[in-house]
């Protein structure tokens, strides 16, 4: 038989606890999907099967990873004072359902799976498309595995080292490892990664759970102290620092875009996609502001902007002999970010070079595994060089910079697509005044930072991008490659044991 690309099929997922969902939507025509009504020489219709539980579980599931554990701290230091900070928390989940809006009218009105890319595609042509699918491969995507490892590793190693900063080399060799662990699981099977996927999105919750009961339990005994220092006037707030701070924050919103990539799947969609970023954002807001609030009723803000591990302390104050659990679970759910956003990573790697934007190489599929091998190394590679080379603030300033400008883009393509497809079938509409605040604000955060405290990060994540069109014109466009590269695509294939994923046996 054929060899057919194996993807998240029947009852796996991807990034959350939904059920059966081809989460990263990277479907192509001839790809064969189990449990999928299509014919056989149909192009691929999948199965609608995500209803408005499993939406919002995919929402909550992909959004909750390893910030709330890790941005609180910063974003207090960031902003010097907790009304700021907690005012920031709430702006970022409003801006995310803000966005989440918008992207829910492109994605009713164009289901292709590429999210982005396609609203791109549409809306401005091929070089800001490309532009999209060189930038999230090389660099979105490594970036997200980088922080989300990084914080895996800080929780990893604070129980041993307690009470003193752990040494930054060993930090980052726990980070090295886990991508290691995380990479092996994905390249072992598909199903190991999805069930992975599952049992973990469960402790996340059970993290988060304790710290707000824990918290509860604090207020009721009366333990308001420190909630009641919201001193604006110590705030160290300009405007650069409020976008910085609003970096951090977002980061651990990032994700409210992904039900973009499964619109082809969500059943009754026009309905059921507003209504589960809905739903989902707000219940995500409400679980980080009741997890701020839980911090602050057991530490002070000097505590809590100098802690490495804020969940850590507020196991070791509030939890006694218990302590344990809360760098475990936060262990636990970070790994199982890492692995879905690199199950995610190594999809959209996949897509992007069979749509000839990236090496050839990185479509292929492993000949008995039926994993993108290929495509999740050069992920974890990148990755392996962001560990070694930057810090979790540093990356995530950089991430979301990125990342904005693009979300940027997504609201700019709206607009104008309101306007040159004025008639195409839109199940979906957004008030229009929604995008345009998106946009403004996602102008004010990419631009603010740069012109209050310019730094490198930025002018390498410009130039990266820009860099894309110098790929773009001849490799893409002119159709040209490399003279040497059939030579390494074979070597590396039989190094790999990879096959295309058009390859037929017999
Ligand atoms: N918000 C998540 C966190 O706090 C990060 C999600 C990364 N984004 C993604 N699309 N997987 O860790």
């Amino acid at each position: 038989g054929g060899l057919v690309w194996r993807g998240c099929s029947g009852d796996c997922d991807a990034e959350d606890g939904s059920a059966g969902t081809l989460a990263d939507g990277n479907a192509n025509p001839g790809d064969k999907l189990e449990g999928s009504d299509a014919a056989p020489d149909d192009p691929v219709h999948l199965k609608r099967r995500v209803g408005l539980f499993s939406g919002v579980a995919l929402i909550v599931g992909t959004m909750i990873g390893s910030g709330i554990f890790v941005s609180p701290s910063g974003l207090l230091e960031r902003t010097g004072s907790v009304g700021i900070s907690f005012i920031i928390w709430m702006a970022c989940g409003l801006l995310s359902l803000l966005g989440a809006l918008a992207y829910a009218e492109l994605g009713t009105m164009n289901t292709s799976s590429g999210a982005e890319y396609a609203y791109f595609m549409d809306a401005f042509g091929g070089p800001p498309a490309f532009l999209f699918s060189w930038v999230s491969t090389l660099v979105l995507k490594p970036s997200q595995m980088a922080i989300i490892c990084l914080s895996f590793a800080k929780y990893a190693v604070e129980p041993f080292v307690s009470e003193c900063e752990p040494p930054d080399a060993l930090v980052k060799l726990v980070a090295l490892i886990s991508i290691v662990m995380i990479l092996a699981v994905n390249c072992y099977s598909v199903n190991l990664a999805t069930n992975v996927q599952n049992i973990f999105t469960a402790a996340k919750l059970v993290a988060i759970a304790i710290i707000v009961c824990g918290g509860a339990y604090k207020l009721i005994l009366g333990n308001t102290r420190h909630l009641q220092e919201p001193n604006f006037a110590s705030s160290t707030a300009t405007l650069g620092n409020i976008a910085t701070a609003f970096y951090t924050g977002l980061w651990a919103y990032d994700g409210w875009n992904n039900l973009n990539y499964v619109t082809e799947e969500i059943k009754n969609p026009s309905k059921n996609l507003p209504l589960s970023i809905i739903i989902g954002i707000p219940l995500v807001t409400l679980c980080y502001a009741l997890v701020n609030v839980s911090y602050l009723a057991v530490m002070s803000v000097s505590e809590m902007a100098d802690s490495e591990a804020v969940a850590v302390t507020f196991g070791n104050r509030l939890l006694g002999p218990m302590a344990w659990l809360m760098p475990l679970a936060v262990t636990i759910s970070t790994f199982g970010s890492a692995n879905g956003t690199l199950f995610v990573a190594g999809r959209l790697c996949f897509a992007a070079s069979r749509e000839g934007h990236l090496l050839d190489i990185l479509s292929y599929v492993h000949v008995r595994r039926f994993t993108p091998a290929p495509g999740l190394i050069f992920h974890s590679l990148i990755a392996v060089a962001m560990v070694l080379y930057g810090t979790i603030d540093s990356l995530i300033d950089f991430f979301s910079f990125t990342a904005w400008i693009f979300y940027g883009g997504a609201m700019l393509a709206l607009i104008v697509m309101r306007y040159t497809k004025p008639h195409a079938p839109r199940p979906y509409k957004v008030p229009i005044i929604i995008p345009y605040i998106v946009l403004i604000v996602s102008a004010y955060l990419v631009v603010a930072p740069i012109i209050d405290n310019p730094q490198w990060e930025y002018l390498y994540a410009g130039a990266f991008i820009l860099a894309g069109l110098l790929v773009y014109l001849p490799f893409v466009k002119w159709g040209y490659s490399l003279p040497f590269m059939d030579k390494i695509t074979v070597f590396l294939q039989m190094v790999l044991e990879v096959v295309p994923t058009s390859t037929t046996f017999e």
